[in-house]
């Protein structure tokens, strides 16, 4: 349904363009279609794409390129704002138009848009919502994805700007591969099969593969997929990478471990409902006492929601932050 965001940025859009880009408003789509045949879209987000017609759908975002009018929910990162901005680029009069609530915007926004564009501004607030517009497109290249080599991990990753994390591992992650090493409490992963869900940048994925794991990675986010992809290829390295919500599609007990840093933020309950509901579904898709590794914020009540969904959980690591635990999945 179409938010306050949404009916702002319909608002500020002119009414006439040959093509228009949608990127992460899937909820603009019908308008932009009363405007052009020649509507095609981009959502980072899997279940945001899944609520379009396929055939709008571009497989990449670099399809973007040539429209003349973009219309896109501002993201929160600066990086896939920069994403964004560079792959709508190519028509010598694109308008973008990128609108968000007020309390997510800031400054910096602007100075991303202005590297692209010529001229950046913003419209008046309605509904604690704003949009920003940018005109004259500048005509850089995208110079997404990004590879960044991690000599101490011994591989490469990649991101484009949505991916989480960017190029960087993080310090959780770390902990996890240490203890996927053998430095935790001397829990194994045992060879396999193994799903790095959430893959984000696809930095568990890279150290599976170079283990010699038969590698899966799943991310609800276009972007982690096609991070981990491109990082996979840069290593020379197999992971089979798929763009999809959950564990959906994976065939019950076909995954002999499941490794991962799940979604989480601090201190909002609603925002572990993705990763709870994973824990439910990991028990469907592993098979009878295979693994599944997580790594948390420390605060978090995950070794109790794993305990009682999947099954006897221990603590393999733990540093000033976060928690590495293993469980057996025994239902
Ligand atoms: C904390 S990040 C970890 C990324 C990466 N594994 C790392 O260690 O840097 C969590 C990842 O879970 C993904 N995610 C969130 N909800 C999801 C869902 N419903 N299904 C699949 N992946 C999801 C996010 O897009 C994000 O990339």
């Amino acid at each position: 349904m179409r938010d306050a965001v949404d009916d702002l940025i319909w608002d500020e859009a002119p009414k006439e363009a040959a093509a228009v880009a949608i990127l992460d408003a899937p909820e603009l789509v019908d308008g932009a279609l009363g405007i052009t045949p020649d509507v095609r879209v981009f959502c980072d987000d899997w279940r945001d794409a899944a609520s379009v017609a396929p055939e709008l759908l571009v497989e990449h975002p670099d399809d973007l390129g040539g429209v003349d009018l973009a219309l896109a929910r501002l993201p929160k990162s600066l990086a896939a704002l920069d994403h964004q901005a560079a792959v709508v680029q190519g028509a010598p009069d694109v308008t973008y138009l990128g609108g968000a609530r007020i309390r997510h915007m800031n400054y910096s926004m602007n100075e991303v848009l202005a590297k692209h564009f010529a001229a950046v501004n913003a419209s008046l607030g309605r509904s604690k919502s704003r949009v920003l517009r940018a005109y004259g497109p500048q005509g850089l290249e995208s110079d997404w994805p990004k590879v960044r080599q991690h000599d101490d991990l011994g591989f490469a990753v990649a991101a484009y700007g949505a991916t989480f994390g960017g190029t960087k591992v993080d310090p959780g992650t770390r902990l996890l591969l240490m203890a996927l090493a053998g430095g935790g409490d001397h829990a194994r992963l045992e060879a396999g099969t193994v799903l790095d869900w959430g893959c984000g940048n696809g930095s568990v994925a890279m150290w599976l593969a170079k283990e010699g794991m038969g590698v899966l990675a799943r991310d609800v986010s276009w972007s982690a997929v096609a991070g981990t992809a491109v990082a996979a290829e840069v290593n020379g390295l197999t992971v089979d990478a798929t763009w999809g919500d959950g564990l959906d599609g994976y065939a019950d007990h076909s995954v002999d471990a499941i490794v991962t840093n799940p979604p989480f933020h601090q201190g909002v309950a609603k925002d572990s409902t993705d990763t709870l509901k994973m824990f439910d579904e990991a028990s469907r898709v592993l098979r009878p006492g295979g693994q599944l590794w997580c790594v948390y914020n420390s605060h978090l009540p995950y070794r109790r929601a794993l305990s009682e969904r999947l099954g006897p959980t221990r603590v393999v690591a733990q540093d000033r932050h976060y928690t590495v635990t293993v469980t057996s999945s025994g239902r």
